[in-house]
């Protein structure tokens, strides 16, 4: 199945590539103590050729948290923080209390797939005065004509993602983050956001979002050929970007649905907008969620019948030149706002080797015609540098910091 498929519903079982998944059911427990369920054993590792929370499943719970270094933090004291933070992922991942005062929110939990997964903004390297090593694949992003965006929650010098199938879990694990980070950096903007649980539907499914829609489809899967091309800076990565094979970019988005607008469509409407079928997902031309698009299929009208500004097709790999990205969102919802509608939608998170053959072309696009345009709006962005899993030993980003 796809990403979206393992992560929504079932039982997280086997190697994910990259970030391996190991499953504790058996063992390790003390024998008077109950087996913990399947969803609480699951244990995600923190070391491998990729940092974990990537290729990882979706989880049921996000937390976002993004950091500047403090006046007078350098390069010394980001690369004491990046080893506090490593230390802290690697306990936390196993299930075991943070180190020094614990807050003791997620006892009696087991690692519930916790995942922690760490990058660099832009402007860490002018902190830190590493500037000579900043990728060129951190160059701002293009300013984008339908753009709302909110700088006091967009970018910053580090960025965390946290992910967990357990809600208690995933806080915990940001509580750590954060009192690791006192006097090195303070944070910036911090968001949180939610899947459906582990175990909620009677088969795996992939995610839905908060207007309905299946979503996570067509996301690029391990097992083709090009995952790895498409997702991951090449082992043999040279000049500034050295240090980040095995990494990835992230770009972020906190993108408000306008869902009272949207709700008004009918569902024929709905599904004209994406060019997929709400109920099952499965594109407009024809066949079951997994069949491709077929899109110069002609109705009786002699229209398309995946429509010219339907999402799919204009954020399709074939209509950009072969742009791909694993979109690996949360939902969010802050409550409603004074005008009665809801602060809510999709904390998009897309994994790319290079957002110039990713996230751009493909947001360029759409920015320019997606039907989708009128009933969303992008209010923060966020683009990181995620380096490659840190060794035995290591700690995420020693090979930039050391
Ligand atoms: C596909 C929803 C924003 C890129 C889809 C699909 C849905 C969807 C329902 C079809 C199922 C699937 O293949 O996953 C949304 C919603 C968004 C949003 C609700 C905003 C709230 C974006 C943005 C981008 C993007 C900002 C990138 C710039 C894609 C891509 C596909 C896709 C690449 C797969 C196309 C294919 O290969 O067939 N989206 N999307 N989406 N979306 Fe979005």
């Amino acid at each position: 199945g796809t990403l979206g498929a393992a992560g929504a519903g079932g039982l997280v079982v086997g190697a994910v590539s990259g970030a391996g998944i190991a499953s504790a059911v058996s063992g390790e427990s003390a024998p008077s103590a109950p087996a913990l369920t399947t969803v609480g054993s699951t244990e995600v590792m923190f070391h491998g050729k990729h940092q974990a929370g990537i290729t990882t499943p979706l989880q049921s719970r996000g937390h976002l948290i993004a950091f500047d270094l403090v006046p007078g933090a350098g390069r010394k004291e980001a690369a004491a923080l990046l080893r506090r933070w490593s230390t802290t992922a690697g306990t936390l991942m196993e299930g075991k209390p943070a180190n020094g005062a614990d807050t003791d929110i997620s006892l009696d939990a087991g690692p519930s797939s916790l995942t922690l997964t760490f990058g660099f903004g832009r402007t860490f390297f002018d902190r830190t005065g590493l500037t000579a090593r900043r990728p060129a694949q951190l160059d701002p992003l293009p300013a984008f004509s339908s753009d709302v965006l909110d700088p006091k929650r967009s970018e910053g010098d580090l960025w965390v993602q946290i992910g967990a199938d357990d809600a208690l879990v995933a806080f915990h694990a940001l509580r750590a983050v954060q009192k690791d980070a006192a006097g090195a950096a303070r944070v910036r903007w911090q968001m949180n956001g939610f899947n459906r649980s582990a175990g909620a539907t009677a088969k795996p499914m992939t995610a839905r979002n908060l207007m309905g829609q299946v979503d996570g489809t067509n996301n690029p899967v391990p097992a083709q050929s090009s995952f790895d091309q498409r997702i991951f800076v090449p082992d043999g990565a040279s000049g500034a970007q050295a240090w980040m094979a095995g990494g990835s970019y992230a770009v972020v988005r906190r993108i408000r649905m306008l869902l009272d607008d949207w709700e008004g469509l009918s569902r024929p409407e709905q599904e004209q907008v994406i060019g997929r079928r709400k109920s099952d997902g499965a594109p407009l031309s024809g066949g079951s969620e997994t069949t491709p698009l077929d899109l110069n299929k002609l109705g009786a009208d002699g229209k398309t019948v995946i429509p010219n500004n339907a999402h799919s097709r204009i954020s399709a790999p074939a209509q950009n030149g072969g742009a791909a990205m694993l979109r690996r969102p949360f939902s969010y919802h802050d409550g409603i706002g004074a005008d009665g509608t809801p602060d809510a939608g999709l904390l998009f998170i897309a994994w790319q080797a290079d957002p110039l053959r990713g996230f751009v072309p493909v947001q360029r696009k759409l920015d320019r015609g997606d039907a989708l345009s009128a009933f969303i709006r992008h209010e923060t962005s966020g683009l990181f540098a995620a380096p490659g899993g840190p060794a035995t030993g290591e700690y995420v980003g020693q090979r930039l910091l050391e």
